[in-house]
Order: structure tokens, then sequence, then C-alpha cells
């Protein structure tokens, strides 16, 4: 009697029904596999080809849905569509990761925390691909590639490199604001939900009257700040590697959405001309008192990714995806992260990767761009038009066209092309200096520890090198580590 079917039947990729999933196709019992056996070369050539890539930094991450909620009115600043309405929500994607960590690193460990955010607005995908940290190591780009190479492993040991990484960071007096931050307590939240996000770059607003602000982005939680010591951390690891997601992942799951309340720090465009210090500048912030937050509104994560293949690590977030009413800045950095991330996303993920669903815009695509490895969309344009003769611009079949109302205003920009010194005038101690002031005697004790920690078999020279310049910061500074490290 045939048996009754409970489930459908398996099939190959190319949908063929599959009669035998235990047994290889063999001449006989014993005998080698046939080359014929289709099923068996399919399973193994998919499985080669399971894993894509790891990011070449930020492997390491968790990432939820949710929702931005505008609560005040800016639109005074910036026109984007999604600023425009008090009460209105547009529906976002985060993803959080360490910087340095491989993509089975564990999640407590010491370092700076990604923070990156798609919003899916009706004008475009506008992502802020920001940090837990409102500044950065470095402040030109080209020191990016060296930088992450002393994070990384040794091309010899391939262990990480305590050396490497104070070697460069004492040779390099910029990154001495983000290094305080790091081996604060700070430096290890105890996860996603407890910690803050920053935009750190400056990017520009641009309001209806075509008037340009600067502007930089934070995002407050709302869980507090919860960090873990170095033992706690110790503990931790030794117990789970993976105690982000299982937090993160087991918080929505039990419908405690996790939330944090998003500001903009302003600056009038000129105000630029007045200040001491450059304000496009990514190792300094603009200090409150000056630029006081402006509440903007509410992120909420409210939804797990139902694959994490398909929605986290296929996710290909670019601080090049603004929306009309948000710009970019002068700022270095900025301007080759800009390039950098879509360049990535291509190689790691493929021509098309803005057609994944993931990140695919949830508002209408009209671009002209063509065939390529992988296309499975057709021609966009054509498809509004119903036209099939619509498929380059300018064209008389109804194809898409540009609209001048997006036009950005220009952006003031002057100075001769030169490679500039950009460690020539910069002031890299008064704002570590501000925040190592604001720390209690408890963290100013654990921050002179977690330095001497990371220190451990690193060269004389090279932490000589590294207490001059904390020196700089503050005598207390240099005199903590230098005590910590006996
Ligand atoms: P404020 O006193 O107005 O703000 C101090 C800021 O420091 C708060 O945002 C606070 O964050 C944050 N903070 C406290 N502890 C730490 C830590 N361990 N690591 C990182 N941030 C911490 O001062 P100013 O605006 O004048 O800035 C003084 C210093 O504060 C700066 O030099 C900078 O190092 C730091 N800071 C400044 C920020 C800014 O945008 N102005 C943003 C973040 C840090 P919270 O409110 O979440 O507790
Ligand atoms: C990831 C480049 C500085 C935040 C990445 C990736 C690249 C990159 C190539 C991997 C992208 C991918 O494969 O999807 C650079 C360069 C920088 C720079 C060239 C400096 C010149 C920064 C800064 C920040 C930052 C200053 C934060 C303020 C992130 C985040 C991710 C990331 C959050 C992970 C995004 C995700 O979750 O997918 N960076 N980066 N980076 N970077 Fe940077």
């Amino acid at each position: 009697m045939k048996k009754e079917l409970q489930c459908p039947v398996m099939t190959t990729t190319a949908g063929a029904p599959i009669a035998d999933n235990q047994n290889s196709l063999t001449a006989g019992a014993n005998g080698p596999v046939l080359m014929q056996d289709w099923q068996l070369i399919e399973k193994l050539a998919h499985q080669n080809r399971e894993r894509i890539p790891e990011r070449v930094v930020h492997a390491k991450g968790w990432g939820a849905f949710g929702t931005l909620t505008i609560t005040e009115d800016i639109s005074q600043y910036s026109c984007a569509k999604v600023f425009s309405k008090v009460g209105q929500q547009v529906d976002m994607l985060a993803r959080f990761s360490t910087v340095a960590g491989e993509l089975g690193a564990a999640d407590a460990e010491r370092d700076v925390r990604g923070f990156a955010l798609k919003f899916y607005t009706e004008e475009g995908n506008w992502d802020v691909v920001g940090n837990n940290t409102p500044v950065f190591f470095i402040r030109d780009p080209l020191k990016f590639p060296d930088f992450i190479h002393t994070q990384k492993r040794h091309p010899v040991t391939h262990l990480r490199s305590a050396t490497a990484a104070w070697d460069f960071w004492s040779l390099s007096p910029e990154s001495l604001h983000q290094i305080t931050i790091l081996m604060s307590d700070r430096g290890i939240p105890v996860s996603p939900r407890f910690m803050n996000g920053y935009g750190s770059h400056t990017y520009s607003f641009w309001n209806a009257k075509g008037e340009r602000f600067w502007v930089k982005f934070h995002f407050k939680t709302q869980q507090g700040h919860k960090t873990l010591t170095n033992t706690e951390a110790e503990a931790v690891i030794g117990k789970t590697r993976e105690s982000y997601q299982e937090d993160l992942f087991g918080a929505i799951a039990e419908g405690n959405y996790p939330k944090w309340n998003m500001f903009v720090q302003v600056m009038p465009e000129m105000d630029v001309e007045k200040l001491s210090y450059n304000p496009f500048d990514l190792t300094k912030v603009w200090p409150h008192s000056e630029y006081p937050l402006i509440k903007v509104g509410v992120v909420e994560l409210n939804k797990n990714p139902q694959n994490y293949f398909a929605q986290i690590e296929q996710a290909a977030f670019s601080p090049s995806n603004v929306v009309p009413g948000i710009g970019f800045s002068p700022d270095k950095m900025l301007q080759a992260r800009i390039f950098s991330y879509a360049d990535a996303h291509r190689y790691r993920l493929g021509t098309h990767y803005e057609a994944l669903p993931v990140n695919a815009p949830k508002c209408p695509v009209h671009h002209y761009h063509a065939d390529g490895s992988m296309n499975f969309f057709g021609h966009k344009a054509a498809e509004l038009t119903g036209n099939e003769n619509a498929y380059y611009e300018p064209n008389s079949f109804g194809g898409a066209t540009e609209s001048a109302q997006f036009k950005e205003p220009p952006l003031k920009i002057s100075g001769d092309a030169d490679r500039y010194n950009h460690r020539e005038g910069n002031d890299d101690f008064t704002q570590p200096r501000a925040l190592f002031e604001l720390f209690s005697q408890e963290e100013k004790s654990r921050l002179f520890q977690n330095i001497a920690a990371a220190m451990h078999g690193v060269p004389d020279n090279i932490i000589e090198r590294q207490l001059a310049l904390f020196e700089k910061v503050h005598p207390e500074y240099a005199k903590g580590v230098r005590a910590a490290l006996k």
C-alpha cells in the first residue's frame, strides 16, 4: 500500500523529486560512488558555498528590526520626509557588532561596538553606521587599513598583538580620546541594550529653505548603561561566547523591547569659522554645553530576525545611504567611508546586494543599472512604465527621470589640493582630559588597571611613549597607569 505523505516531497534545486536522501548511489553495496549521483554532488557543492566572506571588520554581530518614532518637530533643520511629522513611524534594522573579532569571537570582549541603523524611509534607505563611542582612533582615512592591521592577527604568530596596538596608538596621539573611552568602564557593555550609539561623524541637514546645518546623531539607551569589568567579562566568556545574542534575542523574544532616545546636535553652517576646534574631526566631540542635545524620537527594536544569515549577515549598511535633507560633511574619514562600504558589499555580497530583501528599499526604486551577476529583478525603469523601450535615459517612453526638487544646496568648500599634516596644530589632549576629569576615583582606578592589563607583554619603549601621551592628558593619568603596571 502507498504510504500517506505527511510532508512535501524533497526535491533537487531544479525541483525533481528525491527518492532516497540516506544512501549514496554506489556500484555494489560497498563499492565506489558513481559520478552520476547528482544529488550527492549538488549537496556537497552547495555546502562548499554556504559561507560568504565575513566583514573585513565588525564581523561578529547581533541584529533586530524595529521602528523609529518621531516625537519632536525638527523640520526647521531638515526637510527629510522621515522627520516631517510628529508621531510618524519608520521601519528600521539595527546591527550591533564588535570591531576586531572574527565571526566566531566571544561577545563580551573589550572593543568598540558597531551601532549600525538602517531606516527604510519613503525617500530611500538612510543608514547611520556608527559606533557606541562618539569619536574614533584616527582622523585620516589613509591610516584605517594600518590601524585595522594592528587590531587583527599578527601575520606570523596569528595571534592578536598588544605590541602592534600600543605601538600604533603611541605613534598616533589622535587616538587618546578613543583609547580612554575603550579602556574605561564603557569598553565592555553587558549587551547592546545597555550602550549608547553615535553617528560619530558630522553630517549635514538642509531644510526646505535650502539652509544647511552641521549635525551629529546620538542614540541614548533607555535601559541605562550596564558594563562588565575585565574579571566579570572573563567569567561570562567562560560560560558563553554568545552573551549578546542571548541577551538581545532573548529580550525581544520575551517582548522586552529595547529603546533608545534619538537626539541631534545642530550647528549653524557658519559657526565653523568661529570654533577653536575642527568640527569635522572625528577624534573630537561637540561639547553639549555649546551644542545641546535636541530630541528627535525613539528607536525601538521589537522583532527578531527569522533567518540570521539572510537578514543580519547579508545586511549591508553604508554611510553613503543618505536621503534628501541629510547630507555629508568635509570630514575626511566620512568621505572615505562613503566609498568603502558599497565597495565592500559588492565584494562580500555581490553586485545586486541592494536588491536582497533586507537591503531593498521599501519605496519604489527606479534606476537604469542593467544586468550583472545574479540579476533577478530585471529592468526597474521598464517595469515602472510597462514600456520595454524605457531601458536608458533620457528616453521618450515614459521612463523615470531626474527631479530638481531634490537638489542639495551647494556645499561650501575651498583650499588647495595637498596632503595636509593632520597632526599639525591639533589639540589631542583637551577632550580626553575633560573625559578623564568626569571619571570618579573608582572609574579612574579601573581605567588604569584595564590599560595596564592590555599592555601585557608590550616592550618598555612603547609603553614609555604611551605614558608620555597620557602625561599630556593629565599627570594623574600617566601616574595611575604607571602604578598599575607595577
Ligand atoms: P557633558 O558633561 O555634557 O557630557 C559628558 C558625556 O560623557 C555624557 O554624554 C556621558 O554619557 C558621557 N560619558 C560618561 N562616561 C563616559 C565614558 N566612560 N565613556 C564615554 N562617554 C562617557 O560633557 P561635554 O559634552 O563637555 O563632554 C565632555 C567629555 O565627555 C568629552 O570630552 C567626551 O570625552 C565625553 N562625551 C561627550 C559627548 C558629546 O557629544 N559632547 C558624548 C559622549 C561622551 P551619558 O550621558 O550617556 O552618561
Ligand atoms: C564595517 C570600512 C571607520 C563603523 C565596515 C566595513 C568596512 C569598513 C569595509 C565592512 C562592511 C561590510 O562588509 O558590510 C571603514 C573605513 C573606515 C571606517 C574605510 C575609515 C576610513 C568607521 C567608523 C565607524 C565605523 C569611524 C563608526 C563611527 C562601522 C560599523 C560597521 C563597519 C558599525 C559594521 C556595519 C554592519 O553592521 O554591517 N567598515 N570603516 N567604521 N564600520 Fe567601518
